[in-house]
């Protein structure tokens, strides 16, 4: 089943939480939804206080009577299960269930997301509630499937509670052993660190200079993320045993959790929470141009973990909190680019947050389709489009999945290591960031993957090209795997600070690039971190492609020493006291090829790179667009459509060397076409003629 949902057609739904409304606005909200072409409804994530007010005494009735009505009305139903949120009640009188910080001051009552997943007790209650949930309304014919929890690791992803601490000691008696082998992948000799009993073990505590032990930290965000997964895993067997039948979900995506493991080993897909707009709350210049439409690269990643996904929460208004979030509105269109972007990217499912805004509460500026006074409206009028649309063109689309030939990978562990590391960890996104945009902007659809133990040669071999960029911890056997790759025809670009640790995060003891120095033909013979006085040395392109003059190797910059005589030496460094070294290589191996890069990659250099390997977008050859359009294409047997999305608050001028059609206005387009300010045009690439 490949984590994926199975739509037979796009489908729209909408978060609804009838609990903050009069009983007498609710027919009328099924009945308008229907009218807008919603048909799914996610509800009672956060209704724990209103499920089991009192301990251990149900009242079920509340939802039962909401999907009742839904139902008549032929809207499905997606249940929250309600452990984000725990009752006065339960926190006041099982304070052990709260997380902490990391000075082990209790988080208390009055926002969300406040419990840790370690208390047993909390395991306890929240076993009863989805229990007691899950077999009052298993049975109702609206409903369809389950959301566990909800985002699991937002607002906060620590966890310091005494439970936790007590957690983690088992955890990690279970992955080293013994007290000995645990000194030792800690480097515990280093400064008398070195435990002489379990109970001395413990998460970061505050330490002078903010500075823990860098393989404890490790280990702490991997015990994170896997004691959440156990803790949803107590509620997905739940939902298993009793109704087997309904499907399980949870939204993410945030840090120190492993969604793709989350998915494969307890969901049947993952969800997603799509707010483009947060990425325009304090862009900074760099960002200026990619702005909501970085949210692509998210939507990318969420692609990795299950290819038809759902979002089961879609911006569709303004964001706002009372005290931290403040967005202006979004433009007309822009919620129906926003949904589209989403629905290129996979989305089959596209649920918006929220019905109605909420007129009370922390979240009463966070902007739903309908305004307080619930009179017509613009983003009423712009989602009931989108409905329209999804009527007509929804079952094309639906199972089609995005095609793209280049990745861009990543992993856990790096990701993790390089939170605390800065001598690797602000390397990754600088270069995942410069590729991903300059893709875009070429309009060559990339994915973004991650690479996982279980990952196979055929996993990589769907890609032409990977970029790996900054994988400092990496083992032999991935070198094995990245290898075979190349041999096979892939080609592998790699970057700066790449393999030279290991898993516990400890240096090897072996030249770099460690395990694929071999494979890369080379050596590095010296290096510097490029930071405040230390200014990045300039380039100068070596290859048949053009560099931009004055192009700096930014971030770090590592001095290659040719080993291999078959490597080509792509770029030499042109300034600073190793002017003339090797800054990027290129060596070919078996079919394919593999480039290691001494620095962190920015655009120009991505420019010159993509040049030099000849990637070219799928629609270069009838189709001119401006950087400013997005473009991607679904495809499954032979269907194939090409999404084309308009960012801009301008006009955008396609040039068509060939006849091609919209499916969503029947629009003939040839020659020169103005896509409208954030338009959208969905085209049969069938039909291109
Ligand atoms: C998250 C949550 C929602 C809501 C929105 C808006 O995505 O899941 O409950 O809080 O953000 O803040």
């Amino acid at each position: 089943m490949n984590n994926s949902i199975q739509m037979d057609q796009l489908t729209l739904g909408v978060c609804y939480y009838p609990e903050h409304w009069p009983e007498e606005l609710w027919e009328d909200d099924f009945r308008r939804m229907r009218d807008m072409n919603i048909s799914v409804i996610r509800m009672a994530e956060f209704s724990w206080a209103m499920l089991e007010p009192v301990e251990g005494t149900f009242e079920f009735q509340f939802f039962n009577k909401v999907m009742d009505l839904a139902h008549k009305y032929g809207i499905k139903v997606i249940l929250g299960t309600p452990t984000a949120t725990p009752p006065a009640w339960l926190t006041h009188k099982y304070p052990e269930v709260l997380n902490a910080n990391a000075e082990g001051v209790l988080y208390r009552h009055g926002m969300r997301r406040h419990y840790n997943y370690s208390s047993p007790k909390y395991r306890e209650l929240c076993t009863r509630i989805v229990t007691n949930m899950v077999q009052a309304y298993k049975d109702h014919p609206a409903l369809i499937g389950w959301q566990i929890d909800n985002e699991l690791n937002c607002e906060i992803n620590v966890f310091y509670a005494e439970a936790d601490h007590i957690a983690f000691r088992e955890w990690l008696k279970e992955r080293y052993g013994s007290l000995d082998s645990l000194n030792k992948a800690w480097g515990t000799v280093f400064w008398s660190q070195t435990y002489s009993d379990w109970e001395q073990v413990f998460l970061t505590r505050p330490t002078t200079a903010d500075s823990p032990n860098p393989h404890l930290a490790l280990d702490e965000k991997r015990f994170i993320s896997a004691n959440a997964i156990s803790f949803a895993k107590v509620q997905s067997d739940i939902i298993r045993a009793f109704a087997p039948r309904h499907w399980i979900t949870h939204n993410g995506t945030f840090g120190h959790l492993d969604s793709h493991e989350l998915t494969d080993k307890h969901l049947d897909f993952f969800s997603y929470d799509s707010y483009p707009q947060f990425s325009t709350i304090s862009p900074s210049t760099e960002d200026h141009p990619l702005l909501d439409r970085a949210w692509s690269m998210n939507l990318s990643n969420t692609r990795s973990i299950s290819p038809n996904f759902c979002v089961m929460e879609q911006q569709s208004g303004p964001g706002g909190w009372v005290n931290r979030i403040d967005m202006g509105t979004p433009r007309p269109g822009q919620i129906r680019l926003w949904s589209y972007q989403s629905v290129l990217h996979g989305t089959d499912l596209l649920v918006y947050f929220r019905w109605r805004t909420a007129t009370f509460g922390t979240e009463m500026y966070w902007h739903g389709i309908n305004d307080y006074h619930n009179q017509p409206n613009r983003r009423v009028r712009e989602v009931a489009q989108v409905g329209e649309e999804f009527s007509k063109v929804g079952s094309l689309i639906a199972g089609t999945v995005y095609q793209a030939e280049i990745a861009i990978m990543q992993d856990y562990d790096n990701t993790w290591d390089g939170e605390l590391d800065k001598w690797h960890g602000p390397l990754q996104w600088q270069s995942v960031r410069s590729w991903y945009k300059q893709l875009q902007y070429k309009h060559i659809p990339a994915d973004l993957i991650t690479l996982r133990a279980e990952n196979l040669l055929e996993d990589l071999l769907k890609y032409k090209v990977i970029v790996y960029p900054h994988a400092a911890i990496m083992t032999d056997e991935t070198a094995a795997l990245l290898t075979e790759y190349v041999e096979a025809g892939g080609k592998l670009i790699l970057g700066a600070r790449t393999g030279y640790k290991d898993p516990n995060g400890h240096c090897y003891m072996r030249p770099f690039p460690g395990p694929v120095a071999e494979l890369c033909g080379i050596t590095i013979e010296d290096f510097t971190l490029i930071k405040g006085i230390i200014a990045p040395a300039e380039l100068s392109w070596k290859g048949k492609g053009v560099l931009s003059p004055g192009t700096a190797a930014v971030g770090f910059n590592e001095v290659i020493s040719v080993v291999s005589k078959d490597v080509e030496v792509m770029a030499e460094y042109a300034s600073e006291y190793y002017s003339g070294k090797p800054a990027l290589t290129r060596r070919a191996v078996g079919q394919g090829e593999v480039w290691y890069y001494g620095a962190a990659f920015n655009e120009p250099v991505v420019d010159a790179v993509i040049e030099e390997i000849q990637l070219k977008s799928p629609v270069d050859e009838w189709l001119t667009a401006p950087a400013e359009v997005e473009a991607g294409i679904r495809a499954l047997n032979g269907a194939s459509y090409l999404f084309l999305l308009n960012y801009s608050n301008k006009p955008a001028q396609l040039e068509f060397k060939k006849t091609a059609a919209d499916l969503l206005t029947g629009d003939r387009l040839e020659g020169t076409f103005d896509m409208p300010p954030y338009g959208v045009l969905i085209i049969d690439t069938s039909a291109v003629g």
